[in-house]
């Protein structure tokens, strides 16, 4: 038997790792053939190693393997739990992955800093206004450098400082200053716990997207049962890596692929001083921007004018009217695939005097000259529709659709009437969606209409980039 077949075996059989690892089990009948397990199957390998506890060293050594590239930023908290934090650094240390340690000043009436930098090798932070530290690494830094931030075990403390904005500790500030993905790893008596205060933290903290590790149910240090208690820190390892492994393999899913997005409103001026706009935000398209460029694609991102920070993304071009991001979309092409977000305004406004005379439009509208001021409109060109139904038309075209009304009927004849792939449909009546960081949408194809709950952008960014990631294969790319 050579030492993949071993390998293989002591990992639960050729049928029980294709199971766990989403193969055909001819897959894996091939790495036993060959003697040689794929690189990019070593993490997966690894991890599930380390949940079955089996030793893979001697056929895979561990020193070999890639690393797991993620950062991690653990905060220990003064819960009766913080001791507990300490193997989790050990399991973090025995994949090698880069991890820093911070802790609250209550953690330190537990555990010690000394023993937490002794476990990790490194020095553990515990002071906002060190000298040394913010010269070094300072708290700005400590919060950017992860990919993960990890608070464990969190307190009600913490808790209710990261959902009031709070920063008066080197923790808090951290995490008020992070763009990071947050996991919170609750432990309490099952009394705080179930506290109406500590509920409604929770909740706020879920909805602004900080990720929990649920605590156990079971009899807790205080002599207390219930809900409260730190989960077996090989769980919350276990949770970890696959956060960081999912993370991984969504990297290169749209490697290869050019993708065109318009976002935001644009504007058209009446004169010099004056114009017409809408309420968009761009935030929605900017969220699929990163979503889609953080997953491999090449995002060429055209938007109007927004007051919100730009996204990383290949390419940005920022225009103002209607007309300027149709030419800019039209000098993009061919691209795989277009995502018009924007909100792009219907018609130009001129304006004139009550005659019909035109004016300069290089000079402001005297009021005093001008009591009625009427408006010819020009309709513009409707940049999806125009796209979509041109020789250049992307493989797959997506559209959105703001309806007052009738969302989902509206939004279904505009699938057909634009000739478009998909079409993201949402509710804007009474200022709805323009500029919140939630959306309520329907998503509608040929054949079906799904209903998403409301949902932060965000969120809707990441579910519509695994349904277009679906399509691909229909679309030929
Ligand atoms: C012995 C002892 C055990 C504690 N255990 C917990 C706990 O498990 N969870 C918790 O939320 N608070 C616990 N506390 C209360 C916290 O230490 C306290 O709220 C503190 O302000 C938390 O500070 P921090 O969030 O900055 O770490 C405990 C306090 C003591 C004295």
């Amino acid at each position: 038997m050579n030492k993949t077949s071993q390998l293989i075996s002591l990992l639960g059989g050729t049928g029980a790792l294709a199971d766990k690892l989403n193969l055909q089990p001819s897959a894996i009948s091939n790495w036993k053939k060959l003697n040689k397990i794929p690189l990019n199957k070593h993490n997966a390998i690894l991890e599930l190693s380390i949940n079955l506890n089996v030793n893979i060293e001697k056929f895979l050594p561990v020193k070999q393997l890639p690393k797991i590239r993620a950062k991690i930023l653990l905060i220990i908290c003064g819960g009766i739990a913080a001791y507990k934090s300490l193997e989790l650094i050990r399991l973090f240390k025995k994949i090698e992955i880069e991890l820093d340690v911070v802790m609250t000043n209550s953690a330190q009436k537990f555990i010690t800093p000394l023993l937490v930098t002794n476990l990790n090798e490194k020095k553990c932070y515990t002071d906002l206004f060190s000298i040394e530290d913010e010269t070094k690494m300072n708290h700005i830094m400590l919060a950017r450098k992860p990919d993960i931030i990890l608070v464990a075990p969190a307190t009600a403390n913490i808790m209710a400082k990261v959902a009031n904005g709070l920063a008066d500790d080197l923790a808090s500030t951290i995490l008020l200053a992070s763009f990071s993905k947050i996991i919170l790893a609750p432990s309490m008596n099952p009394v705080m716990w179930n506290n109406s205060a500590t509920r409604a933290n929770y909740k706020i903290l879920l909805d602004r997207g900080v990720e929990f590790i649920e605590p156990d149910t079971g009899d807790m240090a205080c002599g207390e049962s219930g809900a409260g208690r730190f989960p077996e820190p090989k769980l919350i390892f276990e949770n970890i890596i696959s956060h960081i492994s999912e993370s991984e393999s969504l990297a290169n899913q749209f490697k290869g692929i050019s993708i065109l997005i318009t976002a935001g409103p644009t504007i058209e001026n009446i004169d010099p001083v004056r114009f017409v706009s809408n309420r968009s935000s761009g935030k929605q398209g900017f969220e699929i921007a990163t979503e889609l460029t953080k997953r491999g694609a090449k995002v060429t991102l055209i938007t109007g004018p927004v007051n919100i920070p730009i996204p990383k993304c290949e390419k940005v071009i920022q225009v103002t009217t209607a007309k300027e991001m149709l030419d800019k979309v039209t000098q993009q092409l061919p691209t795989d695939i277009l995502i018009c977000s924007a909100a792009v305004a219907d018609w130009k406004f001129i304006p004139q005097t009550p005659s019909k005379k035109q004016f300069d439009i290089n000079n402001k509208i005297k009021k005093s000259k001008n009591d009625n001021l009427f408006f010819k409109t020009i309709k513009n060109q409707d940049i999806l529709k125009t796209i979509a139904n041109s020789n250049l038309r992307p493989k797959i075209v997506i559209g959105f659709s703001a309806e007052t009304k009738n969302v989902e009927k509206n939004g279904k004849s505009k699938l057909i009437s634009k000739k478009v792939d998909l079409i993201i449909a949402n509710d804007v009546s009474d200022g709805k969606v323009f500029g919140d960081d939630f959306n309520k949408i329907f998503l509608i194809d040929k054949n079906h209409c799904e209903e998403w709950n409301k949902q932060s952008k965000k969120s809707i960014a990441f579910k519509l980039a695994n349904k277009i990631n679906n399509l691909l294969t229909d679309f030929n790319l």
